[in-house]
């Protein structure tokens, strides 16, 4: 018979409960998602692209003029000096993170990975043979752990994958973060960074988002990955880029052009379209959507600092993770299908999305990306815990 290549894996708890979710018509605070719609300028000009652009393939490292803006847009940011050839435009961060690990992973290379985390990244590592060396982060926001990170670095350590702001976590790396692991990595020039930074544009409180493409000691070996979905809510986009020097990126897109060749043109036309727009008329600030979500971080978070379960408030991205254990001491997967029947809101255990699982966790995950009805409708049946 046919040997599986992951043997152990079934359909992801993301799937799982928004299955559940749509089965018993809950209120889905589960999936990152969002419940409403994109700006309709930037609709505006994907549409003005469907009518008027090319419908056939694109560069394969992408339209040129869009890797340009992005350019403009990330040193606008990061006071960085990076140009069109350092960007190559993927299917989703999702495939970035993919052929980044494809680029540079052989057959019992280690990755570091840090517990909790996005879910593609174990998987990414074992499709190329490598081995995901999970490293434990510090509750509650579960920030990186420097001394443990240490410790994990072997002879046999490739890559090493950081998020920021932080899905599950919702921590955010501070310029300091960057410079510990730069110490870290000084004399180990061969270990890449991959830092998943699709949440840039979500940062509360005041604080800025610190890329890793504008750390010395990180940048030359690093490559960051993004995405438009969450940059224009429109996860269904599955449009995004990598980032890296010109060494690194020449490696990603000698795997990038067999996984993909290239990706969908007439939107790389449409978004180069309105990014050019807001460079003309608005200025890059009008991508930062911290201010706008976090109105819904605090609307979430002071309802449920009511209740019995115990938010835990996030720096930066559209999830907040809460503490159940006053309520249950059931485990997290059973906490969340039992409050889900009994109230009506659907969340995410956070134990799937670790490689190591602990035992004795007792927090769920709830995403605020939703309309400020949405978010009502389910405080008014959190609010009965
Ligand atoms: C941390 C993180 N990285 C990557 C992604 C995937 O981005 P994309 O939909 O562009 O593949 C997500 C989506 O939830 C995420 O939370």
């Amino acid at each position: 018979m046919h040997r599986s290549k992951l043997p152990n894996e079934g359909i992801t708890i993301f799937s799982e409960m928004s299955a559940l979710a749509r089965r018993i018509n809950a209120i889905n605070l589960g999936q990152g998602f969002p419940d409403f719609t994109p700006d309709q300028t930037v609709i505006k000009h994907l549409r003005e692209a469907f009518l008027h652009s090319t419908h056939q393939y694109a560069p394969m490292k992408g339209n040129e003029k869009l890797r340009k803006l992005l350019a403009d847009k990330i040193n606008f940011f990061q006071n960085t000096k990076l140009n069109e050839e350092n960007i190559t435009i993927t299917a989703g961060a999702t495939q970035a993170i993919f052929c980044a690990i494809t680029s540079f992973i052989h057959p019992e290379d280690e990755v570091i990975i840090l517990d909790p985390g996005y879910d593609s990244y174990r998987p990414s590592v074992l499709f190329n043979s490598g081995v995901p060396v999970a490293v434990p982060s510090q509750p509650p926001l579960f920030r990186p752990d420097f001394d443990r990170i240490k410790d994990a670095i072997t002879d046999k350590t490739k890559i090493i994958i950081v998020n920021t702001p932080n899905n599950p976590g919702t921590h955010v790396w501070t310029r300091q973060d960057w410079e510990n692991l730069a110490d870290i990595l000084s004399r180990r020039e061969d270990i890449i960074v991959l830092s998943d930074e699709v949440y840039e544009h979500i940062v509360f409180d005041g604080k800025k988002h610190v890329s890793v493409l504008s750390i010395d000691g990180l940048k030359e070996r690093a490559i960051a990955v993004y995405s438009f979905g969450k940059t224009f809510h429109a996860t269904g986009w599955k449009i995004g880029y990598a980032v890296a020097s010109n060494r690194i990126i020449h490696e990603f897109d000698k795997i990038h052009q067999y996984v993909v060749y290239a990706v969908n043109n007439v939107m790389q036309e449409g978004l180069a379209s309105y990014l050019e727009h807001v460079k003309q008329h608005n200025g890059f600030e009008v991508l930062d959507q911290s201010d706008f979500f976090q109105k819904k971080r605090d609307f979430l978070y002071e309802a449920l600092s009511k209740t019995r379960l115990k938010p835990i408030k996030p720096e930066g991205t559209y999830f907040m993770l809460a503490d159940y254990s006053e309520l249950s001491d059931k485990p997290d997967m059973e906490f969340a299908i039992e409050l889900a029947h009994k109230i009506g809101v659907v969340t995410i255990p956070l134990s799937p999305l670790f490689i190591n699982q602990p035992k004795e966790l007792r927090m769920i995950r709830l995403c605020f990306a939703k309309k400020d009805e949405t978010l009502e409708q389910a405080v008014a049946k959190l609010s009965q815990l």
